[in-house]
């Protein structure tokens, strides 16, 4: 059989640093390789030289054995390439129909014919078990997952024969990802062939044929899915930047000059309906639940970003009603949310610079900008969480994971911070660098920060929590879980909405 997709040798450059070096692959119809590395490894930068947004400095790039050079993803695309790069774009004011139909509208005597779409839309759509998306939904009513199946269809719909995912599942929960492998395996069955990047290896290894692993912009292991196992890949992976998570059960922060720091009672906001809790100082407290569950409101609201429509708030014994994300700040509670877009670097911007953005004011004296002072500090920040590119680096230029990294540094720059709430602190980051921002968390908490972490992960709430607090469907499952005196299956259980084991605080 003729592959679908062949990379020889491929190498690109940028700068003085080589980004990939001597990378082949190939792809048979029907076939899910799974591409797999550490932040900055070089796999969205793969992806890009498949699917025509950037052109290799050497190898070469063939479709069903025929060599091509593509200089758009246009090209690509006629030549069969789709691609659903890490952040998405699904446009907000278009409707579902016409974002399937993106730049190949459907005409009749060169008007619009929208009849056609939503009908063509609304099969498509059902063909792949998506009846409930409405074709005239607008991309701004939309969730993320539901984007991201719009995303991946919109490619399909141009009658493509290869796929390539970046990061797809990064935002999703076990119902969603079960849903989007269960997609990709059924497009496999139709014959295309798709390329799967991930950072979860228990998802690569469920649903992928063959694996490939980089590092540092090399391949260094190619193999049939049979033939690796989890331990062997997370090896391969990290190579020597591996970090034993040895964090015991002991809790972060156990002197007793903890303070309470946030008192919450009956607050509804959003989805989230009549949610009580405390937070102390020194406290990691998690809030488990799927997607969708009313976790995220719950923050917005704290940080003056979601409207309160019930209950109240004390700060440090003080009422505090939060309007605005800059009263938020200034009462000293951070948000770092799970979307960078939303986020906002500024990607011409270097590092340093994204990084100490929202406190600049504490590095000025005199109206002069104390430059030295930022460098030391914005380095040590670098050091702690491996940030491993110049400084001066545009943030355009990093990994997705990278960014995410810079971004948590930022928080962590900010003075007067005593609150800080961090949604899915590890998405798009590593299984190595994953376990060193746990340690971190738990590092914060040792620190006497009081922090609210928002995961999907069970694992990751497991690994970071003092308390775990459950969410289902707005509300809060009645108490909270302990540190070390939780299983698994109980979170997944209350998560879900059942009756679950629950110890008392
Ligand atoms: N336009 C650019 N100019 C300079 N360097 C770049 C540019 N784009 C990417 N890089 C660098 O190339 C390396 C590989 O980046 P890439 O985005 O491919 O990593 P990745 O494997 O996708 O990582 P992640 O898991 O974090 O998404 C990184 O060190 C990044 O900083
Ligand atoms: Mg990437």
């Amino acid at each position: 059989m003729v592959p679908l997709l062949e990379v020889h040798g491929v190498s690109k450059v940028y700068g003085n640093t080589r980004v990939l070096n001597q990378v082949s692959l190939k792809v048979e119809p029907g076939e899910i390789l799974a591409v797999l590395g550490h932040n900055g490894a070089g796999k969205s930068t793969l992806i890009k030289l498949i699917s025509g947004v950037e052109l290799p400095n050497e190898g070469s790039v063939l479709i069903q054995g025929k060599r091509v050079i593509m200089t758009s993803p246009l090209e690509a695309h006629k030549l069969g390439i789709g691609c659903v790069y890490q952040e998405l774009h699904v446009i907000d004011g278009l409707t579902v129909a016409q974002n399937l139909f993106l730049g190949h509208e459907k005409t009749k005597k060169g008007l619009l014919d929208m009849q056609a779409m939503r009908h063509e839309s609304r099969t498509l759509l059902e063909s792949f078990g998506l009846s409930d998306l409405d074709p005239d939904s607008l991309g701004k009513e939309l969730s993320h997952p539901q984007k991201q199946m719009i995303e991946i269809l919109a490619a399909i719909n141009m009658q493509i024969k290869v796929l390539l995912l970046d990061e797809p599942t990064s935002s999703l929960t076990l119902g969603e990802v079960d849903r989007l492998l269960d997609l990709m395996r059924l497009l496999a069955k139709k014959g295309l062939g798709i390329i799967f990047i991930t950072h979860k290896l228990k998802e690569a290894l469920a649903v992928s044929d063959h694996v490939t692993v980089l590092r540092n912009g090399s391949v260094v292991l190619a193999d049939h899915v049979n033939n690796v196992h989890e331990e062997q890949l997370v090896e391969y992976i990290a190579g020597k930047r591996l970090v034993e998570n040895t964090e015991s059960n002991v809790s972060a922060h156990s002197d007793d000059s903890s303070e309470e720091l946030l008192q919450v009672s009956h607050l509804s906001s959003g989805k989230a309906l009549d949610a009580s809790f405390t937070l102390q100082s020194g406290q990691v407290l998690g809030i488990y639940g799927l997607v969708g569950a009313g976790r995220t409101d719950i923050l917005k609201a704290l940080f003056g970003l979601e409207q309160i429509t019930g209950g109240t708030i004390t700060m440090s014994g003080q009422p505090y009603v939060p309007k605005t994300p800059t009263q938020a700040l200034a009462a000293g509670l951070y948000y770092l949310t799970e979307d960078r877009k939303v986020d906002g670097f500024i990607p011409g911007l270097s590092v340093a610079l994204n990084m100490v953005l929202p406190s600049l004011a504490a590095f000025e004296q005199n109206g002069m900008i104390k430059f030295r002072q930022i460098a030391a500090k914005v380095e040590t920040f670098m050091r702690s969480l491996n940030i491993q590119v110049d400084r001066e680096t545009p943030m355009a230029n990093l990994s997705g994971g990278t960014q995410q990294k810079v971004l948590f540094a930022r928080a962590l720059l900010v003075p007067g911070i005593k609150i800080l709430m961090l949604d899915e602190p590890t998405k798009g980051i590593d299984i190595g660098s994953k376990t060193e921002i746990h340690s971190l968390i738990r590092q914060l908490g040792r620190e006497g920060y009081g922090v609210i972490v928002v995961s999907s992960e069970v694992e990751e709430i497991m690994a970071v929590s003092d308390r775990i607090l459950v969410m289902a469907s707005g509300r809060m499952v009645e108490n909270y879980f302990l540190r070390g005196q939780t299983e698994e299956a109980d979170l997944l259980r209350a998560a879900l909405g059942g009756k679950s084991r629950v110890q008392s605080a």
